[in-house]
């Protein structure tokens, strides 16, 4: 079966973007990162896409004012020229309309830097240390149009520790998202995740929670 071709979106320093590029150099991945776009021209990220040898492409939001179909039609132009087959979202800042989520439903990932439901949004690291929540971690989701909400893909867990800052959780937490955005990435893109009635069946069953990484953390 051919690699699934995949776009990442980013808007920053583009780790989870590095960590996909990184496992997807193995031809025995099911997907290949054929494009990196970003809304921002300046995004960090963008370098290190160029330097991996990975096609990039900018659409600067900044361009289109607050006409957002706008944006997205330029982006979607960049989308079929590179034929894309999946989206993958990694500290994309923009928000995406319904159409354009619609026209890539169960095709268009993101990750989020929380343990969905819980902390949708910004800020998340600082809002689960004020929350005193024990556990914490990130999301691999699919995109529809209510904002962090869509069909779970893969979740992994992080236990809070009683001297957490921000930072340190963050550090974590990210160390999380570039485990569970590959293996997410891979089952998609095997065709082994099926969305039901808002849930995501992999190889038609639900996804125990025992699949969800919780690592090991030595004191
Ligand atoms: C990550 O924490 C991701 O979960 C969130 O934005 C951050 C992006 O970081 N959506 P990076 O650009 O992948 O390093």
């Amino acid at each position: 079966m051919s690699r699934k071709r995949v776009a990442v979106l980013i808007s920053g320093r583009g780790s989870n973007m590095a960590a996909l590029i990184e496992t997807a150099k193995d031809k025995n991945y099911p997907a290949e990162i054929a494009l990196v776009a970003s809304n921002r021209p300046d995004a960090p990220g963008l370098a290190a896409a160029r330097a991996a040898g990975i096609a990039t492409a900018i659409v600067d939001h900044a361009s289109y004012g607050k006409d957002r179909p706008a944006f997205e039609r330029a982006l979607q132009t960049v989308l079929e020229q590179h034929r894309i087959d999946l989206i993958c979202l990694a500290g994309f800042m923009r928000l995406l309309t319904a159409g354009f989520v619609t026209q890539w439903q169960d095709r268009l990932l993101n990750i989020h830097p929380a343990l969905l439901p819980a902390f949708k949004g910004l800020d998340t690291h600082k809002r689960a240390l004020a929350a005193g929540a024990k556990m914490h971690g990130a999301t691999v989701h699919f995109v529809v149009p209510e904002m962090d909400s869509g069909p779970i893909i893969a979740q992994g867990a992080v236990a809070v520790r009683d001297n957490d800052d921000e930072c340190t959780l963050a550090v974590r937490v990210l160390a999380v998202e570039h485990r569970i955005y590959p293996l997410a990435l891979k089952l998609v893109a095997e065709g082994r995740v099926r969305v039901v009635d808002g849930h995501c069946l992999i190889d038609g069953v639900p996804v125990p929670a025992s699949a969800s990484i919780v690592p090991d953390e030595p004191g």
